[in-house]
């Protein structure tokens, strides 16, 4: 039977959509981190080039292959090349490895917005964290010795999944966005309200924004300017080919990526305000400089921020929202992370989306279980997140404007693609930026990342463990991803029985 490929509303759930992908974790968690130490105020210079140049240049990229060619990355890479598949799935097998730890950040953040309310943590938030909560290992290797408060949300996390996700692209996928979105930017605005009245919350936002221009003569800066609009966008690596295959025919795509692209960033400003604030306000609790009490990622989250809730006036209540953002803005991430293998599965079998998801979902959920949900979980997750994202994205991302643009010589098609169904035109320079600028930036940064880390390690983690959960995991992404394009497409595939391209 002829199956037609499930489509969004309309445009505004596309974008609703690609927004509550785009924020999440990352703008929270890690911009205010990295645009500190990088700059401050500076940063802002080095972010917004990165933006226009890169940014949005492959946020139009990913659009107008999920578009033109109306698949999951497998398939859409597929019809754009026969040899080119195995692309398809070295970036579906990325976006499984990040929904497979994603799953714990999210079920963490769960309890932490209950938690806030009694402040269980007392006077040390870290042993609290580390020891009590997690129980974390010393040996990094799997223990597959389960943590009931991690593993039961987890559970929690993966049974909606499946149920959401069950539903379909307008009952589910689009839905989630539709109903968290508004709720994040509320919990959110009142968050950061709350944060600037804080005392000594100026100090924070002065820290903040204070420019050093002298760091723009350091490529570091670059980098971590680059680095962190690739991650932050969620662009390439399948997430916004998936998401566009769902499109009707006619839709706006630039314009819709532009809105996409500055509600991130405004979001991610936003999230400075209020990380800062509130570090202004513990900085003056403690009686220390500010700088001395920055941090980022999960240390930010679940060790400094508990801290301030304790401290602070009304701390169950910013506790409650903070971690309640997490959870809402991690959500619509995830499912848009998930989405891309359960799509890319269901176009390859030619499976209906209940047995798409439930297959997909099911797997993915016991490995998280198995690999996150013990007293192992955090040591993995430190090293698979540092590796996928440094080298799985940017990676992916190289390898497609490369293709696409090189050995392909199919950029044209793609700008003229999008002009021919959007209100704003890309001219000649577009190809400037995705055939010359894009593949510098990309492969600078995955080098020096590459050889730095051959170098130095990372972390204080073992060279065995990095050679099988670091290196290892990126080799077997990529003999699976190559495996599995060899492998034939069904009868009922999205290949061949959907309408044709
Ligand atoms: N873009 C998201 C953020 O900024 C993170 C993300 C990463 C989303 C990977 C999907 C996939 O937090
Ligand atoms: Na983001």
């Amino acid at each position: 039977p002829k199956r037609s490929r499930e489509e969004f509303t309309g445009r505004w759930a596309f974008i609703l959509a690609a927004v509550g992908s785009a924020v999440g974790l990352g703008n929270i968690w890690r911009f205010p981190y990295v645009a500190y130490e990088n700059g401050g105020g500076a940063f802002i210079l080095p972010y917004l080039i990165a933006l226009l140049t890169a940014g949005i240049p492959l946020l139009f990229f990913d659009y107008a292959i999920g578009h033109r060619f109306r698949g999951a990355p497998p398939l859409a890479w597929r019809r754009l090349h026969p040899k080119a598949e195995w692309i398809g799935w070295v970036q579906v097998l990325v976006c499984l490895v990040i929904g497979v730890y994603y799953a714990a950040i999210i079920a963490w953040s769960i309890m932490y917005t209950w938690f806030s309310v009694d402040q269980r943590w007392g006077e040390d938030p870290e042993g609290f964290f580390m020891g009590e909560y997690l129980r974390a290992a010393d040996d990094p290797m799997p223990s597959f010795d389960f943590v009931g408060p991690v593993l039961i949300p987890m559970i929690v996390v993966w049974t909606l999944l499946i149920l959401l996700m069950g539903f379909g692209i307008r009952r589910g996928v689009a839905r989630a966005s539709m109903i968290g979105m508004p709720i994040l930017v509320l919990m959110f605005l009142i968050l950061v309200g709350l944060s600037v009245t804080l005392p000594g919350a100026v100090d924070g936002l002065n820290t903040f924004f204070t420019p050093n221009w002298s760091v723009l003569t350091d490529p570091a800066v670059w980098i971590a300017a680059y680095g962190q609009i690739f991650f932050s966008l969620s662009v390439g690596f399948g997430i916004m080919v998936t998401y566009a295959s769902y499109l009707k025919r006619r839709t706006n795509l630039t314009s819709s990526g532009l809105v996409v692209g500055f509600s991130n960033s405004g979001f991610e400003v936003l999230a400075g305000i209020g990380v800062f604030s509130a570090l202004g306000f513990m900085a003056q609790a403690q009686g220390v400089a500010v700088g001395e009490v920055v941090s980022g990622g999960i240390g930010l989250a679940f060790i400094a921020f508990p801290a301030l809730i304790s401290e602070a006036p009304a701390g169950a209540v910013i506790g409650v929202l903070f971690f309640g953002s997490l959870v809402v803005a991690g959500f619509t991430s995830m499912i848009s992370i998930l989405e891309v293998v359960v799509s890319a599965v269901k176009d390859k079998l030619g499976l209906g989306r209940w047995a798409a998801v439930i297959g997909v979902n099911g797997v993915c959920a016991l490995v998280s279980l198995f690999l996150f949900g013990t007293t192992s979980g955090m040591s993995l997750l430190d090293v698979t997140d540092a590796f996928v994202n440094n080298i799985g994205i940017v990676g992916a991302a190289l390898v497609a404007v490369l293709m696409v643009s090189g050995v392909l010589g199919r950029l044209d098609m793609l700008r003229r693609h999008l002009n021919a169904v959007s209100s704003f035109k890309l001219g000649e320079f577009y190809k400037v930026l995705v055939a010359i600028v894009l593949p510098i930036v990309l492969s600078y940064t995955l080098l020096s990342w590459i050889t730095t880390t051959l170098k130095e390690g990372y972390g204080d983690f073992p060279a065995h463990f990095l050679g099988i959960f670091g290196w290892g995991m990126m080799g077997l992404v990529i003999v699976l991803a190559v495996g599995l394009s060899l492998l034939p497409w069904s009868a009922t595939s999205g290949l061949n029985a959907e309408e044709s391209v």
